[in-house]
């Protein structure tokens, strides 16, 4: 037994950013922005929000689709690259708000972490230490990028996603891996003042070698899919939805090239959010449930790639 999703929710900060909005403060053009990583806006967080208020909120969404008391939970797990604390943890914020005191810990796979999430979670299920918990993936990419870099900040949004698992059979393969990569995307942590060392401070900023994530990507995507996919015993014409990561239109394009899944099961929402990290598959995934997309008995195929450098694939039964 592993486990099904039985509930999914989101939430976006308020405050929406066309690309020509960027164009204000920023040399580049909507036209650049939009042929280059299909994006046209993205929301981001603006004074007195917080990235652990929109993950309570997607929470509480997820709960009421799922028609759950946060009582019934037996973990909560939140992948972010980084929450509004070091310590403590964005899950035990989110717990804390929904009044239970289940384990609750982060997971930083960056926008692999909601595949890694399942995949975690999928244990605690088969291990019988759980009957329901609540996956969040919730992102301030706007807070760490640097909004003086156009090769970076103009492909990040900001947002959370939440989904209510329960005991079930519905995953039917995965694949986690990494490969170790610093250079091709990273973020420096921010020191201290220890008197013992003096590690020259740097700017907190995600730096990103673009070509190199680009190639990593596609690759990771294709090969990812297929061979998770195949572990499932499917073909890859029997996947009903596939719900990528939601980096660059044109990664996405290459993958597909690579792939025999028909192109009109793809499932795109980048040119509302950006890249929101791994938030990305469980805001669209809300979205295809909301839209009564999502028949019981179809099979999903979720994919993503991310700093690390990770790649994650899953395929379910919804
Ligand atoms: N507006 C206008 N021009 C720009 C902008 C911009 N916002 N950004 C870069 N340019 C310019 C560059 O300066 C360069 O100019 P030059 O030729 O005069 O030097 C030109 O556009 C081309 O730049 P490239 O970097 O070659 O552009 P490319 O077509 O490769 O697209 C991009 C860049 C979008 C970043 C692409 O490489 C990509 O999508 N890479 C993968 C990124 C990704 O997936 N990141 C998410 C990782 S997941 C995670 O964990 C966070």
């Amino acid at each position: 037994m592993n486990f099904k999703i039985i509930g999914t929710g989101r939430a976006c900060p308020a405050c929406v950013k066309t690309n020509d909005d960027l164009t204000e403060f920023l040399d580049t053009s909507d036209e650049w922005i939009r042929t280059r990583t299909g994006i046209e806006e993205r929301h981001v967080m603006q004074d007195g929000e917080s990235i652990s208020q929109l993950a309570v909120q997607a929470a509480r969404a997820a709960l009421e689709n799922a028609e759950t008391d946060p009582s019934e939970l037996d973990f909560v797990i939140c992948s972010t690259i980084r929450g509004d604390y070091i310590t403590p943890s964005m899950a035990c914020i989110v717990a804390r708000d929904l009044g239970v005191r289940c384990m609750a810990f982060d997971l930083n796979a960056a926008c692999s972490g909601f595949i890694y999430a399942l995949d975690c979670a999928a244990g605690y299920f088969e291990r019988g230490r759980a009957k329901k918990g609540l996956i969040v993936s919730a992102e301030a990419m706007s807070k760490m990028v640097d909004w003086q870099d156009r090769a970076t900040c103009v492909l990040f949004g900001d947002a959370a996603g939440a989904a209510v698992l329960e005991l079930g059979d519905n995953v039917l393969a995965s694949q986690l891996s990494s490969n170790g990569n610093v250079d091709a995307l990273n973020i420096p942590h921010v020191y201290g003042n220890s008197p013992f060392s003096h590690d020259d401070a740097q700017p907190s900023y995600l730096h990103m070698d673009g070509h190199e994530v680009y190639k990593f990507a596609v690759n990771a995507m294709a090969t990812g899919l297929a061979e998770t996919i195949q572990a499932a015993g499917l073909e890859q014409s029997q996947i009903d939805h596939v719900l990528p990561h939601q980096a660059n239109m044109r990664i996405i394009q290459s993958a597909m090239k690579k792939l025999s899944i028909p192109h009109d099961r793809y499932r795109i929402n980048i040119n509302r959010y950006g890249n929101t990290s791994s938030a990305c598959i469980p805001v669209l995934l809300d979205e295809l449930n909301q839209a009564g997309k999502l028949e019981r008995g179809q099979i999903l195929a979720l994919t993503a790639f991310g700093g690390g450098l990770t790649n994650g694939a899953m395929v379910l039964r919804w």
